[in-house]
């Protein structure tokens, strides 16, 4: 796939690894956003799940957002980004979940308007990086208090070795990730194949 690679070469050369596990991708993907390729990355999620009777897509502030809206645009979907920050602009009738950040070792509370999600969705949940999950964990749990259901997962990056994406595979939920690092440390990064 042209993607991938090209994905895999970007981290390759744009990317850095900092302590703990982190992959840097401040210059395309979580502090400057390359606009194309973010609109490219989009179009090859919808590719993926092309056919699959999608009707919303579903992310979390803030750098699963730009993913999300890309492959929204080439799905003519609606996005709907759960919050992480109290709004006044926001009802009080939300669906709302805690997450506990592996990463940030901190916990906090997502929320999304009920009016949002709906009994029937067939909801892509669409993300930045997935680690351990919990993020992702955090949206299916409100994807079943609204009735609805997952058609799957797609994210930019996945870290293979902190299993969260597998451990969702082995509930039956389909995960995509447009490049998966199976291993990394401050000289190399490593893809699954
Ligand atoms: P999870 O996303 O799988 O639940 O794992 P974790 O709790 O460890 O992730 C917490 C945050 O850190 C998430 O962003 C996630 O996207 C991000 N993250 C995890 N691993 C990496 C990594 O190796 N590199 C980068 N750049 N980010 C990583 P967040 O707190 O929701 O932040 P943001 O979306 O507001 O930027």
């Amino acid at each position: 796939m042209l993607l991938v690679k090209a994905l895999e070469d970007k981290i390759l050369s744009e990317g850095s690894v900092l302590p703990g596990n982190v992959l840097k991708v401040n210059g395309f993907l979580n502090h400057r956003l390359d606009v194309p390729f973010i609109m490219e990355m989009g179009k090859e999620i919808a590719r993926l799940f092309e056919g699959c009777g999608v009707n919303k897509i579903l992310t979390i502030e803030t750098s699963g957002i730009p993913i999300a809206f890309a492959a929204a645009q080439e799905m003519s979907l609606p996005v709907i980004f759960a919050k992480k920050h109290k709004s006044k602009n926001l009802s009080d009738d939300v669906y709302s979940v805690e997450i506990e950040s592996f990463t940030h070792g901190n916990t906090y509370t997502a929320v999304v308007d009920k009016a949002f999600l709906n009994e029937g969705d067939n909801i892509l949940i669409v993300d930045d990086f997935l680690a351990i999950g919990n993020a992702v964990k955090g949206l299916i749990k409100m994807i079943e208090s609204a009735k609805a259901t997952t058609a799957g997962v797609a994210v930019a990056i996945e870290k293979g070795f902190q299993n969260g994406g597998d451990a969702l595979r082995q509930k039956g939920i389909r995960v995509e990730a447009l490049a998966l690092v199976d291993s990394m440390d401050d000289s190399s990064v490593t893809f699954r194949k």
